[in-house]
């Protein structure tokens, strides 16, 4: 029957096969000539791999259905309003979605304005497919998790994700950007993406089975996401927004929500009593969960690059707190700070006062490590954080200075001087001049050491003298503190 009448159809219909389900050029390429040529939305059949129940008009044949337009005919107007939500609709399941976007751009030939008419239903319609897309890309992005496996190549992250709509390749540049220095792989029921480090390929569609079951980094997951979840913010309705079900069964984390939402109230209880609410809103309640967070953190652009966080280091009850900017190519491969060349002039010179680093808690205003590729050696070459990506850590450096209460802290540099601050300051201005800090620590500012190394032999003597004395004076203060 449904057969007889798609022939029936077919006789005068024009019918454009897509190459993909996401395949919005060729719709566009086509769309444009069939407007050229005249062909009305009703006399166009839209074809796509895996829908409309099989392959019942494709061939090459359909594609002499086409007309060629005249050589004179005007190219159609398309509004950008539209063009940037056919885009995103063009990614929906909705098997009538091309026929839709025709039919539009049919229309907006006689009625320009027509995208401005918020009660048309086909505006409507197609703002809500853009709007269900833009979600789909969103949630992708939010909860692809990634689970390690060692090849012969080495470490490759392998993630397992369910996209509603066709959003892998329109997903696969951000991906890229943000994970640029891993090796991953992203296999989908739809088709999967992979990427060395340099080159990103396309793969067939994959199975659940072929993505690991676990790794080791899903109990470092848990632990952040344990230690994020505040009790006395939990609104079910709104997480169930947020991150839906759909999502949870690849999504390691997802395994404690029943329990964590079960202990809500009581722990919201406890923090009330405790007054601890106050305080600690929000924040984790010890230093191994910072670095669990820090690690997973993705609230900055670096933090997003993919490299391994760095977390502090040294005595959890130190007196001495040591803030540095951020880590470099040497402490991003270590995981841990001040262990390259910077780092080793700190070291010296913190002997040479007296002070011992394990005695001390060594931190960073920014936890990830922000550098530029340089070819052809491909070396990463450090680059400031912003200030914007210094405010965004200060949480975590706060984090650890309310743990740790240290009595002095001795920021290196203008970046780690804005992290303790909330603002920037002259390095130059205020070295050796101790600022009170809201918890009545002091803050003690001095150059970076990294700045010495920059020096010339001449400029240099005069500098390294002038660091070794505010260490010197530091500690001076550091033994008047604990008196
Ligand atoms: N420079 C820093 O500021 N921190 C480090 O950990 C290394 C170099």
């Amino acid at each position: 029957m449904t057969q007889l009448f798609r022939d029936a159809r077919i006789g005068d219909a024009c019918v454009v096969a897509l190459a993909a389900p996401d395949d919005f050029a060729g719709w566009r390429e086509q769309a444009r000539r069939l407007v050229m040529a005249e062909v009305p939305p009703d006399r166009v059949i839209w074809q796509v791999p895996g829908e409309g129940g099989g392959d019942l008009f494709a061939g090459p044949g359909n594609a002499r259905r086409l007309p060629t337009p005249p050589r004179d005919a005007p190219p159609p107007r398309v509004p950008r309003a539209f063009l940037d939500l056919a885009g995103k609709a063009a990614l929906h399941r909705d098997e009538q979605r091309h026929a839709l976007l025709y039919r539009l751009l049919w229309r907006l030939q006689t009625r320009p304005g027509l995208m401005e008419d918020a009660a048309d239903d086909d505006v409507r319609r197609l703002q809500m497919l853009a709007r269900t897309v833009r979600r789909d890309i969103h949630k992708m992005r939010a909860f692809v998790r990634f689970r390690v496996i060692a090849d012969t190549q080495g470490e490759r992250y392998v993630a397992w994700f369910e996209p509603e709509h066709y959003i892998l390749r329109a997903n696969a540049a951000f991906f890229v950007n943000r994970f640029t220095q891993m090796q991953w792989t992203i296999l989908t029921p739809q088709g999967s993406i992979d990427w060395d480090g340099e080159t990103l390929r396309e793969g067939p569609p994959a199975a659940r089975s072929d993505a690991p079951a676990e790794d080791a980094a899903e109990d470092l997951w848990k632990t952040y996401y344990a230690s994020i979840f505040n009790p006395a913010r939990l609104k079910i309705g709104a997480m169930l927004k947020e991150m839906p079900k759909r999502y949870w069964k690849n999504m390691p984390e997802a395994a404690l929500i029943p329990a964590l939402v079960a202990g809500a109230q009581a722990r919201e209880a406890r923090m009330v009593e405790t007054g601890a609410a106050l305080f600690t809103e929000d924040r984790p309640d010890s230093l191994d969960a910072i670095a669990a967070g820090v690690s997973a953190c993705t609230r900055c652009a670096i933090g997003c690059n993919g490299t391994r966080a760095v977390a502090g280091e040294g005595r959890d009850d130190a007196a001495l707190m040591i803030v540095g900017e951020q880590p470099g190519d040497s402490e991003e491969q270590a995981g841990r700070p001040f262990i390259g060349p910077a780092g080793q002039v700190l070291r010296g010179h913190l002997e040479q006062a007296g002070i011992d680093p394990q005695q001390a808690w060594l931190t960073n205003a920014v936890k990830h490590f922000k550098f530029v590729m340089r070819a052809p050696a491909k070396r990463r070459l450090h680059q400031n954080p912003s200030a914007k990506e210094i405010d965004t850590c200060r949480w975590w450096v706060e984090s650890e200075r309310l743990l740790v209460r240290p009595r002095l802290v001795l920021a290196l540099g203008a970046s780690a001087a804005r992290s303790v601050l909330g603002k920037t300051v002259s390095v130059q201005k205020v070295r050796g001049v101790p600022h009170r800090l809201d918890d009545g620590a002091e803050l003690w500012i001095t150059t970076h050491p990294s700045y010495l190394l920059r020096l010339d032999d001449a400029a240099r003597a005069g500098e390294e003298a002038r660091f070794a004395a505010d260490l010197a004076a530091a500690q001076a203060r550091l033994r008047e503190l604990a008196g």
